[in-house]
């Protein structure tokens, strides 16, 4: 057996902390090795990037999600009780429920209401001039995503509803009073999405058949029993959170429009381009840093010592931009995907293996469609000019956004 090769600091959460993205690749490169130990909240982790060690991370056998994940993340970001610390049948039985709001018309259908959404604030914006895109996409995917769901919305919460969703976004990963929002915001949407699970089990709220809100409210446990009220709601607030969320990689699409300007031509009513567009985004642009898991079962791989109950780093970010899979990782390359061998753990922005049997994300087709309506809209319906800003994005905060939310200027319809 050979000894893990490790960053020899007592603690290395504030340094995580301070390199963010970079955290996990740094120490490998120093280190020569993908598999790297650390301390991290005063507990040894060790860390993996890299194809091989995606396909070792995503095996059940290996690895359990339950404990895996800090408790600070949980109270802002995930919800307590969540699938994402669920494993075995546990875990498939809810995630199936997730999975069955995926099909194919159902996401057509939210990007359509995203799309007219869209649409309809062009008017408003051309009339106010600058306009913050962060701000105003995360509006729009607040309105599309609650009606899709089947969750009221009165027009005076709009506001409300998406900056409770951006505070739970950035809880997790940073102190002080904007993690005590992200707390705050939690607690006071599960106490909204918990009346509205009581209201549609007392029949007192009508919810379309197949919408999130109805399926979640009726869904039962692998036992047969219906969730308990604050577990519904962390799971309805799983649906509503991401997609709202998605706004961030609207925004670095909007980015990249702007630093490889020729790629607006490309994609404009292109649906293979934008698509390859889209999946650049997705690889180039900082958004989840990593998954947590812990050993199930002591086990050796590649000559290390993987004992029970370590907790386990995968660094989707570092696999992203591995020299290894990705050629000139650093340069934004959408043609790269053009040749693309679907794999499910190489590319692996919102986790990788498989979607009903595993952790990876539920909303991934929900996401590519949202950012092929948005790419779709930005070079499509309006013509925008960006103004001189503060648009470099910060490694070292997580989640990762340019300072000055991407501010567009001059919007005009196209028609
Ligand atoms: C905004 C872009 C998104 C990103 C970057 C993202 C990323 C992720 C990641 C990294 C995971 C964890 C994978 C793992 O633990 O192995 C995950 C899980 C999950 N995501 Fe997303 N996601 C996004 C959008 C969405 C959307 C739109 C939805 C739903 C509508 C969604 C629902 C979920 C759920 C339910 C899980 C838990 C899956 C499980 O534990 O089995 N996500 N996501």
């Amino acid at each position: 057996m050979s000894t893990m090769p490790s960053d020899r600091s007592p603690d290395s959460t504030l340094a995580f902390l301070r390199e963010g993205y970079r955290f996990v690749s740094a120490r490998c490169d120093r280190l020569g090795s993908d598999v790297v130990q650390t301390r991290l909240l005063l507990e040894p982790t060790i860390c993996l990037r890299g194809r091989d060690a995606a396909e070792l991370f995503y095996d059940e056998e290996r690895f359990v999600r339950r404990g895996a994940a800090p408790k600070r993340g949980q109270r802002t970001l995930t919800g307590v009780g969540g699938v994402q610390g669920l494993d075995g049948p546990a875990h498939r039985a809810r995630k199936a429920m997730f999975m069955s709001l995926m099909t194919p018309a159902a996401v057509r259908r939210l990007g359509q209401l995203f799309d007219d959404e869209w649409r309809a604030r062009i008017p408003t914006w051309a009339e106010d001039g600058p306009v913050v895109l962060y701000d105003e996409v995360g509006r729009i995917l607040t309105r599309a995503v609650w009606a899709w769901a089947g969750v009221p919305l009165a027009e005076a919460d709009v506001r409300r509803r998406t900056a409770e969703m951006h505070a739970m976004i950035e809880g997790p990963a940073v102190l002080g009073p904007k993690h005590w929002r992200g707390l705050l915001a939690r607690r006071r949407a599960e106490r909204w999405a918990g009346e509205l699970v009581d209201r549609v089990r007392a029949g007192t709220l009508p919810a379309p058949e197949d919408s999130a809100l109805r399926v979640i409210a009726e869904h039962r446990d692998e036992r047969g029993a219906p969730l308990p009220r604050r577990i519904a709601a962390v799971g309805l607030l799983n649906v509503l959170r991401p997609t709202v969320a998605v706004d961030r990689y609207v925004v670095f699409a909007a980015l990249a429009l702007h630093d490889h300007p020729h790629w607006r031509d490309r994609v404009r009513g292109d649906d293979a381009a934008t698509e390859q567009f889209v999946q650049e985004v997705r690889r180039y642009y900082p958004f989840f840093p990593f998954a947590a898991a812990r050993v199930r079962r002591s086990f050796e791989w590649r000559g290390y010592a993987f004992p029970q109950g370590r907790r386990v780093l995968l660094d989707l970010y570092g696999t992203n931009h591995h020299p290894a899979l990705w050629p000139e990782p650093e340069r934004f390359r959408p043609e790269r995907f053009a040749a693309w061998r679907d794999d499910p753990f190489s590319f692996i922005p919102q986790g990788g293996g498989d979607h009903d049997t595993g952790h990876r994300c539920a909303g991934e087709w929900i996401t590519i469609e949202l950012m092929k309506r948005a790419v779709g809209a930005l070079t499509g319906a309006m013509s925008y000019r960006v103004p001189p800003q503060d648009l470099a994005l910060d490694l070292g905060r997580m989640p990762a956004l340019p300072p000055s939310g991407m501010i567009v200027d001059g919007v005009r319809p196209v028609t």
